[in-house]
């Protein structure tokens, strides 16, 4: 199996990011860790231990991370994800406590314990953490095999109207990691605005009829809720599975090579990612990006790795 990092803000869909990793047996989860982004750092870590208690993860290190961005102040999305962070289920009590290390720390230490080319690096919060890692021990860089993270978009923003929420709340770290010489694959709103939680979806998850499958239901519910009002959509996107789908299974997304930075003194563009689609890329171009997802692909990897889960 694919040995991955889950760096993530637990966040409705980095819920069900934490259960698709948990449930494919093509992936391995080799630590846990949080950043602050949909909520506080305290909530969002307390909600990936309550989703860990949900989904039956055990023997994994979960530790907590950055609190605050890089260079500016925290921003948070409450009217996505509710105050809590994971609003809507209610959340039982955490079974383990996070690892003392902390999250940057843990990262090194695991990338760095393993084979080079083992660990895959999943971001799907802010890149603050895994900034942070990479000036604090630059040897990871070499030694992980790929960064797969959702955030930015090539031709759509979310937060503001060229920015995705991840990139733009700590932009200087992003600037950090897309521009570190590690394999980088960008799934961005391109791709995950069309990772819908549809009706006929919704269904296929029910039918699965496990009190994790009926967590997400919740968790559903309400962020379809909030993106109805907040978003305008009518079903909502699921963005931060679809990093860990393709890790998974490559073939769920088309990418594309092509440079890629981010925005650091727009006055418009703050945060925006920007890509370099001319073609050919440059032969030394480390860095890729989605344009394109097999839906039906997507939504059977979830639905399976809910179905292997059963009731833990
Ligand atoms: C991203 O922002 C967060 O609110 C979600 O969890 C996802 O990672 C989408 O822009
Ligand atoms: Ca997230």
């Amino acid at each position: 199996p694919r040995r991955i990092i889950l760096d993530c803000d637990p966040g409705h869909d980095d819920a069900i990011a934490l259960l698709l990793a948990h449930g494919n047996p093509e992936i391995e989860l080799a630590a846990v860790t949080t950043v602050a982004g949909n909520a506080g750092i305290e909530n969002v870590t307390r909600n990936a231990l309550s989703v860990a208690r949900i989904a039956g993860i055990a023997g994994v290190p979960f530790a907590r991370g950055a609190a605050r961005p890089l260079v500016r102040s925290v921003e948070f999305a409450p009217d996505i994800h509710g105050d809590s962070g994971l609003d809507g289920p209610a959340l039982p009590e955490p079974l383990f406590d996070v690892d003392p290390r902390g999250a940057v720390q843990l990262i090194i230490d695991t990338v760095m314990a393993s084979e080079p080319g083992e660990i895959t690096l999943v971001p799907t919060g802010a890149l603050t953490n895994i900034a942070l890692a990479a000036r604090i021990e630059p040897r990871i860089v070499s030694r992980v095999r790929e960064v797969v993270l959702m955030g930015g978009g090539v031709h759509v923003g979310n937060w503001n109207a060229t920015s995705e929420f991840n990139i733009v709340i700590d932009p200087e770290a992003a600037h950090i990691v897309f521009n570190e010489s590690w394999p980088l694959t960008m799934v961005g709103l391109d791709v995950t605005h069309q990772a819908l939680a549809t009706p006929q979806v919704r269904e296929r998850i029910a039918a699965v009829g496990t009190r994790p499958a009926a967590f997400v239901g919740e968790l559903l519910d309400f962020f379809g809720a909030t993106y109805l009002e907040a978003q305008g959509f009518t079903s909502p996107p699921v963005h931060d599975p679809v990093a860990v789908a393709y890790v998974i299974d490559p073939s769920v997304l088309q990418v594309v090579k092509a440079p890629l930075d981010v925005e650091l003194a727009g006055t418009l563009t703050l945060g925006m990612t920007v890509a370099d689609l001319r073609r050919p890329a440059p032969a030394d171009c480390t860095t890729q990006v989605s344009l394109g997802l097999d839906e039906r692909r997507f939504w059977d990897l979830v639905v399976d790795a809910l179905e292997r889960i059963g009731d833990p």
